[in-house]
């Protein structure tokens, strides 16, 4: 059984002091199996943080069928949404102060969560020094955030954000304020973690190279899962051959293939040999025009 079904989920914004809808889900299709570890990639404004938000019990959809594990996001009350948030899902921001309080040293910080479920103290800190040890910061505990680096600083958020062992890890650009050498080893943190852990981990990014370390790639265009892939063979974005055929028979085809169109505009299908052409112009207007020549 898959971890997470997504089925045409739509989140659309409302802004009641100027009465504006802004539609950031556009009917979203996903299977996620457990233990994946999955890269979402696309455009400024194009959802993703929304997707998480959603995923993360943190914003309400608006219609569509959304479950993960055995919970369905589409029906939750706010009570049941809250223990969904603080049981199950673990999440990790770009800006290291929505992961960390600055005024508690780091093993202080890794013991929130485990406080909320109301572990034992002995307990909370075996678990906050074998976790901080696990993300190379075991000499570091005692320091505030503020004495920290940008890359320990996001390691110690990676820390709190599995310290209650949840079943789900979501990532918003947690390479974003990062240089690669930094990313590169918070990815392994990352990535070693999910492993052992077993945990099914999403993340988001702009960077492609970081997108290629995990084992499969989203790419979502206004609102609309557009593509993906499996990372292993991928050498560049324009390499991803798959687009998502919903099951109202829609696709997005892919920017640069797009960009070579006129869009707002018909195009022709034709089918030969088990192929599908896609073309802009009538082809028997083509040919048409090319017999009268000859
Ligand atoms: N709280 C909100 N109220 C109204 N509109 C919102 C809100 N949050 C996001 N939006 C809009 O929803 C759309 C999707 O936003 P979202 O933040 O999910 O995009 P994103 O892909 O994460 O972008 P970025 O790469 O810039 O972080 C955008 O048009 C955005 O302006
Ligand atoms: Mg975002």
């Amino acid at each position: 059984m898959t971890f997470i079904e997504v089925r045409d989920l739509i989140k659309i914004y409302h802004t009641k002091e100027y009465n504006v809808r802004v539609p950031a889900l556009r009917g979203i299709e996903l299977d996620i199996a457990e233990g994946e570890f999955i890269s979402i990639i696309g455009p400024s404004g194009s959802g993703k943080t929304t997707l998480l938000l959603v995923l993360a019990g943190m914003a309400e959809p608006s219609a569509g069928f959304i479950r993960v594990g055995d919970v369905r996001l589409d029906k939750l009350t706010d009570d049941t949404r809250s223990l969904y948030r603080r049981f199950k899902v673990g999440t990790l921001w770009q800006i290291p102060n929505r992961n960390l309080i600055w005024e508690i040293n780091i093993q202080e910080n890794v013991e929130i969560p485990m406080r909320l479920l109301g572990i034992p103290r002995e307990q909370r800190i075996k678990s906050a020094k074998d976790l901080l040890s696990e993300v190379g910061l075991e000499k570091r505990m005692k320091h505030k955030p503020s004495q920290l680096s940008g890359g320990e600083v996001q390691r110690a958020g990676l820390a709190c954000a599995l310290a209650h062992n949840p079943v789900l890890l979501l990532a918003d650009e947690p390479t974003g304020e990062l240089d690669s050498k930094t990313a590169g080893e918070l990815l392994r943190y990352f990535k070693t973690l999910n492993e052992a852990y077993g945990i099914t981990a999403i993340m988001v990014t702009h960077d492609f190279d970081v997108a290629k370390s995990t084992d499969r790639l989203i790419q979502i265009v206004d609102g609309r899962i557009s593509g993906y892939s499996p990372t292993e063979k991928l050498k560049t974005i324009r390499d991803m051959h798959h687009v998502y055929l919903d099951r109202y028979g829609g696709i997005q085809l892919p920017r640069h293939i797009v960009d070579k169109l006129e869009v707002q505009r018909e195009i022709f299908i034709d089918e030969k040999d088990n192929q599908i052409f896609l073309h802009q112009n009538d082809q028997n207007e083509v040919k048409k025009q090319r017999n009268k020549k000859q």
